[in-house]
């Protein structure tokens, strides 16, 4: 069925780590449709997953000369999807106009594959207004598979108030569930940024050490946000971005940047195994989650001031005009 979410057709989504595409073709979905991804001496390309011949997946066939060749009868398509070469033609006869498959706008950046569905807003994707920064350490994250909706993956992780609960221990504690009167504000670029809220945490980012931290959140884009948590009595900050890119209505990939500007010399491995421990904490609450469309109708569920910012996505999504994943 085709998609016809505009906003999140024309968006670049991260769908592959750049480490995952090698000389072999991966198969990968966005927004329902099946894409191929295949790397050539010009860079990467995107298909649909899709032999026009008889219907075989593209992702079965391999590489061979900066083109990808199906596995049934080789075709071969370059990497603007036409077909250069049908090898059961007699030779001298044209390969028919017709064939040929859709192709997608593919590029890396940030280490990761990204692909555009419709007609790309932007020529690079964005992490959050201002880009990683350069002075601090990034640990990349995932992709992780949630069964459920982008837009529900997104919100938990917008949620403040779960964290003493979901994360007990960790990210919170239940002892200090109450949370400050905080505001969501307009912000550079269309972004929406929370005040600092304040939460205790046992262990902020797998290293074992409570603190006091001071959060905000902020929302780029429908499928793009952020965290930014500030460590009470230090200079130390941590920027969490999250991507979600939704594979379909059901299920969605979830791509973590973290940066820090401290502890530079703890491995990466500290922060990821911590962050796979907290993925599946939320695993368990957004998979079970009902309706499994984020309601936008915003007398559907209760909401608490503590709610703000979820009511705040809520609303930028029916702004936006956002219909899938949601009801
Ligand atoms: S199905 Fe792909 S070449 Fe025949
Ligand atoms: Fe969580």
């Amino acid at each position: 069925m085709p998609v016809l979410d505009t906003v999140l057709l024309n968006v670049w989504h991260p769908v592959l780590f750049s480490s995952g595409l090698e000389d072999r073709p991966v198969p990968v979905e966005l927004l329902g449709e099946k894409v191929v991804l295949f790397r050539t001496s010009k860079g990467v390309h995107a298909l649909k997953d899709l032999c026009i011949h008889r219907g075989v997946p593209l992702s079965l066939g391999k590489v061979r000369n900066d083109e990808i060749v199906c596995a049934y009868h080789g075709w071969s398509y370059d990497g603007c999807g036409a077909c250069t070469l049908i090898p059961s033609l007699p030779k001298g006869t044209a390969i028919p106009t017709k064939a040929k498959t859709p192709s997608y706008s593919c590029l890396e950046a940030y280490g990761m594959v990204w692909l555009c569905l419709g007609e790309p807003e932007t020529d690079m994707p964005r992490i959050g207004t201002r880009g990683l920064l350069p002075e601090f350490a990034q640990v990349f994250m995932g992709p992780y598979e949630v069964a459920a909706a982008g837009p529900r993956v997104v919100e938990n992780f917008l949620d403040v108030s779960h964290l003493m609960y979901v994360h007990e221990g960790m990210l919170g504690d239940s002892g200090f569930a109450e949370i400050n009167d905080y505001r969501v504000h307009d912000a550079d670029g269309g972004a929406l940024r929370t005040d600092e809220i304040e939460v205790y945490q046992p262990d902020p980012d797998g290293r074992g050490v409570g603190v006091n931290t001071f959060y905000t959140y902020e929302i780029y884009h429908p499928m793009s946000v952020s965290l930014t948590k500030r460590i009470a009595g230090s200079d130390d900050i941590f920027h969490l971005y999250l991507f979600v890119a939704p594979k379909n209505e059901e299920k969605s990939l979830a791509f973590m940047i973290m940066e820090r500007n401290y502890a530079f010399d703890e491995p990466d491995e500290t922060f990821v195994a911590f962050q796979d421990i907290l993925l599946e904490q939320d695993r368990l609450i957004v998979e079970n989650q009902k309706p499994e469309l984020l309601p936008l109708d915003l007398q559907a569920e209760l909401h608490l001031k503590c709610d703000r910012l979820a009511i705040a996505y809520r609303k930028l999504l029916s702004r936006a005009g956002v219909s899938f994943g949601t009801a």
